[in-house]
């Protein structure tokens, strides 16, 4: 009833609507409206209310919800539908699990807090209450096992172009970081499912450190972590970033299901590529090697050119790469 007393004052914009008709629509008391709207007031809707006149919403939220989001999406083919927790381990776990039983593609699993968030490599990543983007995408791609690395691919280019639509330019670190002023702003988890020749389903964790101050960041990784916040000096809203985000995964994730490419994700995985044309380190388990990075193949496979001039694919998820100096 709290989604639709919020949709029924949006839809009437500055004008009040009364608490009798919003209660003739629900069948139920006045104090019952009164009830709803006091605990939406509690979630930070802004709601003026004037006797005679009724209630009007001032203002919204910038709450992760279906309720707050689904106004922003504006996808074509996939049902993406948000399923909203205040608080939960990780939103891949979620996502697994519930994927694991029979949810369907498009789901998307966010949380205002992660208490047990997870990195790649075993790593955690830090998930403050309502400071980033913590979500999860259920996909379930008739594509080959082979080809999960794409989707990361697609994930990147996304989120790389949602950020830059804000006016802020962000790189991308080959195969799922992105960074801001050479540190690191989002990261990305792939966790796939499957059979030999077929994937069950792909879980696409997406961590963006939104609205994070500096300060808040563990000891650890503060001289490698930052936020859009300390970027552009102020507070980005989390859920029309969220929309775009979702948004160009649809565009870039439809390219490959309809078209059986990805080369508009390549396009910007390039174009926003921190590592091209620069040497870096590759890091494969204990081993390490020093190499140029330069280019992207159509698959999203890195070419590099080894200190022996001689040429190598390296595919997404087997190393990490680092640049020379620093974090990049
Ligand atoms: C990395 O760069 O190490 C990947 C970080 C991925 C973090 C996101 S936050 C949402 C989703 N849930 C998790 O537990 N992890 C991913």
């Amino acid at each position: 009833m709290k989604d639709k007393i919020i949709d029924i004052l949006r839809d009437s914009q500055d004008n009040f609507v009364s608490g009798q008709r919003i209660s003739e629509m629900f069948n139920v008391s006045r104090a019952a409206i009164w009830k709803n709207i006091n605990s939406l007031k509690e979630k930070g809707y802004v709601i003026e209310s004037v006797s005679r006149k009724g209630y009007r919403l001032t203002s919204t939220p910038d709450l992760l919800t279906h309720q707050e989001i689904k106004r922003y999406l504006k996808t074509k083919k996939i049902e993406f539908k948000i399923i909203y927790y205040t608080s939960i381990e990780s939103t891949n776990i979620k996502a697994k699990e519930l994927a694991s039983d029979g949810l369907e593609e498009g789901a998307v699993i966010i949380a205002e807090e992660q208490t047990s968030g997870k990195g790649r490599l075993g790593r955690s990543w830090t998930s403050p209450k309502s400071k980033g983007i913590w979500m999860s995408l259920i996909l379930r791609p008739n594509i080959s096992p082979l080809e999960a690395s794409k989707i990361t691919q697609i994930a990147a280019a996304a989120v790389c172009k949602s950020i830059s639509e804000l006016g802020i330019k962000a790189y991308i670190k080959w195969p799922n970081d992105i960074i801001l002023n050479n540190k690191k702003v989002c990261g990305i988890l792939t966790e796939i499912s499957a059979e030999l020749n077929k994937v069950n389903y792909i879980v696409i964790g997406i961590g963006v450190n939104a609205n994070i101050d500096e300060k808040e960041f563990p000891q650890e990784i503060k001289d490698k972590a930052t936020s859009l916040k300390s970027a552009c000096n102020k507070e980005v809203s989390r859920k029309d970033l969220t929309a775009r985000i979702i948004n160009n995964f649809e565009e870039l994730y439809l390219e490959l299901i309809d078209d059986n490419t990805i080369k508009k994700s390549i396009e910007i995985c390039k174009e926003s590529s921190i590592l091209l044309g620069k040497k870096i380190r590759i890091i494969d388990k204990d081993r390490e090697k020093l190499a140029t990075a330069i280019d992207l193949t159509d698959e999203g496979e890195l070419l590099v050119k080894n200190e022996n001039g001689k040429i190598e694919k390296i595919i997404s998820g087997e190393i990490s790469v680092r640049g020379l100096n620093g974090y990049v």
